[in-house]
């Protein structure tokens, strides 16, 4: 008897730890090859965009999208945005492809793109019955449109709005991808939404919506966000970008964005970034004013032979905006959190670095965060660079460029450069995230050492090297 009670909370207990379904078996002990440490990959299966990325209930909560020949909602929770733990999958549409035991729980052939609020009182109502708080995630279910799901009990359980679609009745696979914020101003939310570029429409309740403008901007999976330019918060400036990358900075009044007369650039210049979203602006707990975000590390052009699952989400970081060469750009720096995982940790002052001395001599790691700064204008080297693995990063001191893109030094002559590495992930930023280079990288799965090398004498301002705890 007691051994059945026993068993019975066993598998209550791993039950509440899946959302809808768990489609993933016994799961994984996320040490395949390439398999990110420190970032998130689904346990098992396909995923690409990230959609709702809420904080709620003391956690944070994010959607993607799971499923290689049927998008589902996949779903996951995490105390700190660095340890996940994948849940199973929250949005099972009707022509889901899951064994029949897995209940088709939401509108639409398949869950296409979205995002997520959290709402409580009236609005919760509407759309749950109860004025508890709410997680509603608001997704494009194919064939039908603009959808609402929701869950109140912290993402255990997922329900349909029973009137689906409640905007952008779908012909064929479009309109798609609603990004939803609330605009405090104005006391209600508002849609951006992949439909002739972007358009806008609000809603007090998420259930009625408005047209309210569109602008010929942008390719799926919209995000907007406000910034404080060069961090003064009196200098607020609207970003809006699309899956690219590519943004606008502006201004949005509730009704219309207005970009500012400077060219469309990309935040991203790697080749493995698409479809990021952000958390809504004064979302995170403790007042934390930052835009945190977090993308799928792919473009839709193939993976690196993971075996298990396919794909991940890039490392979150913390935007921001800064004015560079009379333009407002965008920056992404690793959020600050970072450093809990910091273990190993090594550091080397100013010193001239002369050709073929490696600084990082007898260094090993596949998962590390590396920051080297280095002084141009002293230094006499044409080319310099990092080799990690199989891979190398360089800087061409001729063209002013890493990785063959843009980094051009700051005011004193200075580049610095950030290396995000897991075994299957590179991010690299530069200039204090002027420069973001995302990209998938089959590191050589055996082959863990670091080299820095130069052409000529090298002017070291600092390097920094900490190898980052596994986070599964
Ligand atoms: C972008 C995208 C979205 C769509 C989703 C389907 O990567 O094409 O527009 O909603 O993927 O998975």
């Amino acid at each position: 008897m007691r051994g059945i009670g026993v068993l019975l909370l066993l598998l209550l207990a791993s039950h509440s730890l899946m959302a809808q379904f768990n489609p993933h078996g016994k799961g994984t002990d996320y040490r395949e090859h390439y398999r990110g440490q420190f970032h998130f990959s689904p346990q098992t299966g396909w995923m690409n965009d990230i959609n709702g990325i809420v904080w709620q209930g003391g956690q944070f909560h994010m959607i993607y999208q799971w499923g290689k020949n049927i998008r589902h909602g996949g779903y996951a929770t995490s105390p700190d945005l660095l340890h996940w733990r994948d849940r199973g999958v929250a949005l099972i549409p009707q022509k889901s492809d899951l064994p029949s035991t897995a209940l088709r729980n939401v509108s639409g052939e398949q869950v296409y793109s979205g995002s997520a609020v959290v709402v409580s009182g009236a609005v919760a109502k509407g759309i749950t019955g109860s004025e508890k708080e709410a997680i509603v995630a608001i997704y494009t279910g194919t064939g039908k449109g603009t959808c609402l799901a929701w869950s109140n009990d912290g993402g255990e359980q997922w329900h349909d709005y029973p009137n689906n679609p409640v905007a952008n009745r779908m012909e064929k696979d479009y309109p798609r991808d609603p990004h939803l914020f609330w605009f405090a101003p104005q006391s209600k939310f508002v849609m951006a939404i992949y439909e002739n570029g972007t358009t806008f429409y609000g809603s007090k309740d998420l259930l009625h919506w408005e047209f309210l403008s569109n602008l010929p901007f942008g390719f799926e999976c919209p995000d907007i966000y406000p910034l404080p330019l060069d961090g003064d918060p009196r200098q607020i400036r609207w970003v809006l970008q699309d899956a690219n990358g590519s943004y606008l900075v502006g201004d949005f009044d509730g009704t219309t964005f207005k970009p500012e007369q400077q060219p469309t650039r990309i935040m991203d210049v790697g080749p493995d970034f698409y479809a990021a979203q952000s958390f809504q602006a004064g979302s995170l707990p403790n007042n934390d004013p930052r835009i945190i975000q977090l993308a799928w590390m792919d473009h839709w052009n193939g993976g690196i032979g993971e075996v298990g699952w396919e794909r991940n989400a890039t490392f979150p970081v913390s935007l921001g905006l800064v004015s560079v060469e009379g333009e407002k750009r965008i920056t992404r720096q690793p959020i600050r959190e970072t450093a809990s995982l910091y273990q190993n940790d090594r550091k080397w002052g100013a010193q001239r670095v002369p050709v073929g001395k490696n600084l990082l001599e007898g260094i090993r790691a596949k998962q590390f965060d590396l920051t080297l700064e280095v002084d141009l204008s002293k230094s006499k080297a044409l080319t310099f660079g990092l080799q990690v693995a199989n891979d190398y990063l360089i800087y061409d001191n001729y063209n002013k460029t890493l990785l063959s893109k843009s980094l051009t030094p700051d005011a004193r002559g200075h580049v610095r450069i950030r290396l995000l590495v897991d075994w299957g992930q590179l991010e690299v930023f530069g200039n204090d995230g002027r420069f973001s280079y995302t990209q998938q990288f089959a590191f050589a799965p055996d082959e863990a050492g670091i080299r820095l090398f130069t052409d000529g004498d090298l002017a070291v301002v600092s390097l920094e090297f900490h190898e980052l705890k596994r986070c599964w």
